[in-house]
């Protein structure tokens, strides 16, 4: 079946200061019908990632967006994340921004440093709705690095000259928007054979933390329902989208 083009957003809202763009779409939604809608803001007071971590949001000019997206189904959870992991790296390669890659399930680095961030969430009420949050870094203050855990870069350490912020994020949302509907009609089908040059943990070790245990792997791709495969003590295993963080090691 071909995709259903929706190429309009119902409302793009552009605000000063929010606690989420998340949030602010998450309220939209809770006071009546949504149709696809996007959220960017100039800064976040509670910017959030994944396993409910701190997203660093001063306001230096760094993209805060987050697009509602009213039809995705319930195969959205794990996969959904790579695949607009893959099509926000993509649309940073078009500006010529090379060597990125996408640590499962959500990170996007420049040669191990973090440059961006994918959160999905999803509700169900009748039938599954989904935000899809980006946080992409294009400057780095001092005081904020110091508050990031991760090692962590941004397009201004990147390129000459930094592209312009509001070109780039009309792109990122046309992209992501055409690969929500390509992945709701075809799951990732047509991500997976591309995963390889995409993975940051392409059969690498790695460390899996839960809390205060941590264990050793080593990474292998991922399944058709966006899966982490790694292998450890002899036997291929799955880790699903969770409170699990990963390393390198
Ligand atoms: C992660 O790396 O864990 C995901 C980070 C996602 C951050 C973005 S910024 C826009 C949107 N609003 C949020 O509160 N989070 C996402």
């Amino acid at each position: 079946m071909e995709p259903k083009t929706v190429n309009t957003l119902s409302e793009v809202i552009i605000l000063p200061e929010v606690t989420s763009t998340n949030d602010i779409l998450w309220q939209r939604f809770s006071q009546g019908q949504l149709g696809p809608a996007a959220c960017i803001a100039e800064t976040q007071t509670a910017g959030r990632g994944r396993r409910g971590d701190v997203w660093q949001s001063p306001a230096v000019g760094n993209l805060y967006l987050s697009l509602f997206w009213p039809h995705c189904a319930e195969q959205a959870r794990h996969g959904l994340s790579i695949a607009v992991g893959i099509s926000l790296i993509n649309t940073l390669k078009q500006s010529g921004i090379n060597q990125l890659a996408l640590k499962w399930p959500n990170d996007v680095l420049h040669k191990r440093q973090k440059l961006a961030g994918i959160l999905v969430e999803s509700r169900f009420n009748t039938r599954q709705y989904t935000v899809v949050g980006i946080g992409l870094n294009f400057k780095l203050p001092e005081a904020t690095q110091t508050l990031i855990q991760q090692p962590s870069t941004s397009l201004e350490q990147l390129c000459d000259p930094v592209p312009c912020r509001n070109w780039l994020a009309g792109k990122i949302l046309q992209n992501m928007i055409e690969t929500i509907e390509l992945f709701e009609h075809r799951g990732l089908t047509d991500f997976l054979p591309l995963w390889p040059q995409y993975d940051a943990l392409h059969e690498q070790a790695i460390t899996l933390i839960d809390g205060a245990q941590k264990s050793t792997a080593i990474a292998c791709g991922i399944n058709d329902q966006g899966e982490l495969r790694y292998l450890q003590n002899n036997e291929i295993k799955l880790l699903s989208n969770s409170h699990i963080s990963i390393r390198f090691t």
